[in-house]
């Protein structure tokens, strides 16, 4: 029987289905990853890893699994695999794409609506005992309707967001390393450069993977280039945006608001800036979090593992030229 580590409690059947046929052992904290040391130590022992986006699967850890074929990584994005290392080594990276992509495009626009009308922020002035009465000048936000949404990185959960955004009868523009031409026909987006984007967009949402190219994809240039009333909303990858320079451009009002489900340290510093701002909705990276997509992704990702350990073709491969 093959043997495998799992970094974390998955959904139930998914457990159930890798431990038909494999030797399982799992991680007992429900709410934080193996310490590294754990991980380096459980890693030599087995066949195939069960993973998260928590867990820095990098070269010390691949070298240490001297056995190791599968690394199935529960997540759509990658970033925390050294793919090239599991490449060269001849070990199999999976991931969970496209069961996932609705439920985060949904989080994506509760965030954008949140902070276009400030509905957290009212929310702890109610609550707070601050409200004397109706008032003209209560709670001003942005308008959604009619506005221009500009997307940036324009894959399947970018798309997502932008069939939303025609409810609205939103202006849609994206940018993206290269152009897609049907995709952008589908919702009727025009394809603009990053910097033409960020000038002409009311909301900016970030939807590209953490790669060289995309750290700090937003900095303080491209912030200066947003109107003082757009928004920011980021439900891909923390350092995508740098925190820093968000936090001053809110802080100073140059933009109006922003919406974050991730963060480029998770979870942020107590006196992390941000958290100080009342222009800004934090989430604890839950865009995937619905009974039904974490239930898929954990299929998916035990799916991935058992093909991998069984010798075949995982459905979901990142690195095919690795079998
Ligand atoms: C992913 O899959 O990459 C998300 O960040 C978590 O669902």
């Amino acid at each position: 029987m093959s043997r495998v580590y799992v970094t974390r409690a998955i959904a139930d059947e998914a457990l159930a289905s890798i431990r038909a046929e494999a030797e399982v052992e799992l991680w007992p904290d429900p709410d934080a990853p193996p310490p590294r040391e754990v991980l380096l130590r459980e890693v030599r022992a087995v066949d195939g890893l069960l993973c998260l986006l928590t867990d820095a699967i990098d070269a010390e850890v691949i070298e240490a699994g001297e056995g190791l074929r599968v690394i199935s990584n529960y997540a759509v994005g990658h970033d925390n695999v050294d793919v090239a290392c599991a490449t060269a080594r001849g070990i199999l990276v999976c991931n969970t794409p496209g069961v996932l992509t609705e439920t985060t495009a949904d989080l994506a626009w509760a965030l954008l609506m949140a902070a276009a009308r400030r509905v957290v922020e009212a929310d702890g002035y109610l609550r707070a005992g601050r409200w004397r009465s109706w008032s003209p000048q209560l709670m001003l936000g942005q308008d959604v309707q009619g506005a221009t949404l500009g997307i940036v990185g324009f894959g399947r959960i970018g798309q997502a967001v932008a069939r939303r955004a025609r409810g609205f009868e939103m202006r849609i523009l994206y940018s993206d390393i290269a152009r897609k031409p049907e995709a952008e026909e589908a919702v009727g987006a025009e394809f603009v450069d990053l910097r033409a984007l960020l000038r002409a967009s009311d909301f900016v949402s970030v939807h590209t993977p953490l790669t060289e190219e995309t750290h700090h994809l937003i900095g303080a240039e491209e912030l200066a280039l947003m109107k003082p009333t757009a928004v920011l909303i980021n439900t891909a990858r923390g350092p995508v945006v740098d925190g820093g320079a968000l936090a001053e451009a809110l802080r100073e009002r140059r933009i109006f608001g922003a919406g974050l489900d991730v963060f480029e340290s998770e979870p942020p510093a107590p006196d992390d800036a941000l958290l100080k701002l009342d222009n800004i909705v934090v989430l604890p990276h839950i865009a995937s979090a619905s009974v039904a997509t974490r239930t898929r992704m954990a299929m998916m990702a035990a799916e991935n593992l058992l093909a991998g350990l069984r010798g075949e073709s995982p459905p979901h491969i990142v690195n095919p030229e690795a079998l």
